[in-house]
């Protein structure tokens, strides 16, 4: 996607061949800031510190992590390690153990010397897959977006268009490229269907206001920021036509891990008989589990995010604010689950499945569980 109309990817392989670059999403949206990563160490704190964020980007950089271990200790040893520090990073997004059991069956086979070069091909080519994957999912998305605004008689935009509501950030910043809710957003916008997006804030960590926000600004998309308890008032006024949201973790049987909140907007969603979609590329899908709620290992952040914000202040500055009493406690839980009956469809980049154990193997054969 563009970036004051240049063309960008969230993770690329710097003009060395060795030094991996990313966007520090952190700094965003008031600074545009490219960060290199040079070393395993630095991987996993873009990671763990959200410098990088999002499941299918977890899994891509996570990928370039063990390229870039390969420099210090390509041994089969050195794989090991790799593996286990990246893997202790973020614990909900299930990219991250797929990206690097994938890399780790790719190295074991090679020899050692030959191993730095087999990582980065291989890291190169899950970007790139990555990229294929939304995109595709996006096309298919964009046609529920296209039938939804059929159905209202294809209003224009200043007729209400057709309106989406979206948690998180699962755009383009959250993925390789294209993203995976907003993919169909793009790409029914750019097939000029009058599309205009309800962004969540997300608290605490705000990837709607700081991400969502911004990508779809850049895109040209029309967008309106709410804060997260609107969502249901919307439904209940005719305003949302359709609920897209992204996730960290599907289980085999279609149960929904996303960032904190989803479940709420999907109980709003299903009282309000809104259709509520997920965009699911399959390398989030975690076919060990059946689940969610009792299987779906939750990241618990540090309270700090919960109490204090960030901002940019009147001068400029970008300073970060407390908004607690003195010595109140915070619990921070990341993500929650939506169990299957409450999601309309899953978008996957071969088409769009239903929400349940067959759904899926009609669509991934390869993963049923033979008889
Ligand atoms: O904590 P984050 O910002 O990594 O959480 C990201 C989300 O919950 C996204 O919605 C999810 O990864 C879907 S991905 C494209």
């Amino acid at each position: 996607m563009r970036v004051d109309g240049k063309p960008y990817r969230t993770i690329w392989l710097a003009d060395d061949g060795k030094t991996v670059e990313i966007i520090d999403q952190t700094r965003l949206p008031h600074e545009f800031v490219v960060v290199p990563l040079n070393s395993l160490a630095d991987a996993c704190t873009a990671i763990a510190d959200m410098w990088v964020r999002g499941a299918p980007l977890i899994g891509a950089t996570a990928a370039y992590g063990m390229a870039l271990a390969m420099w210090g200790d390509a041994s089969d040893q050195g794989v090991k390690a790799a593996y286990d520090r990246l893997y202790a990073t973020r614990p909900t997004a299930v990219n991250l153990r797929w990206a690097l059991d994938d890399l780790k069956a790719v190295l074991d086979p090679v020899p050692v010397p030959q191993r730095i070069e087999a990582a980065y091909a291989r890291a190169a080519e899950i970007c790139n897959e990555d990229v294929e994957i939304c995109s595709s999912l996006g096309e298919h998305g964009a046609e529920l977006i296209r039938a939804a605004w059929e159905k209202k008689g294809k209003p224009s935009l200043e007729d209400g268009g057709v309106n989406v509501l979206t948690h998180c950030n699962a755009g383009w910043l959250a993925t390789v490229d294209w993203g995976t809710a907003l993919a169909p957003i793009y790409k029914a916008h750019d097939a000029g269907i009058p599309v205009h997006v309800w962004v969540d804030e997300t608290r605490p960590r705000n990837q709607g206001a700081s991400l969502t926000a911004w990508e779809l600004g850049q895109h040209g998309v029309p967008n309106t920021l709410i804060v997260d308890n609107v969502g249901g008032h919307l439904m209940q006024h005719g305003k949302v036509d359709l609920v897209i949201t992204g996730t960290d973790r599907t289980t085999g049987t279609g149960d929904v891990c996303n960032k904190i909140g989803t479940y709420l907007k999907a109980l709003a969603a299903h009282d309000n008989d809104v259709p509520f979609y997920v965009g699911l590329p399959s390398p989030t899908i975690d076919w060990t589990l059946t689940d969610g709620v009792q299987e779906i290992p939750i990241e618990e952040r540090d309270a700090s995010e919960v109490t204090v914000m960030t901002g940019r202040v009147a001068d400029g500055s970008v300073q970060d604010v407390s908004i607690i009493p003195d010595g109140a406690k915070a619990a921070n839980y990341a993500f929650d689950v939506t169990p299957r009956r409450l999601v309309t469809g899953l978008i996957t980049e071969r088409g769009v499945s239903e929400a349940s154990p067959e759904g899926l193997t009609a669509l991934f054969p390869e993963f049923a569980i033979p008889e």
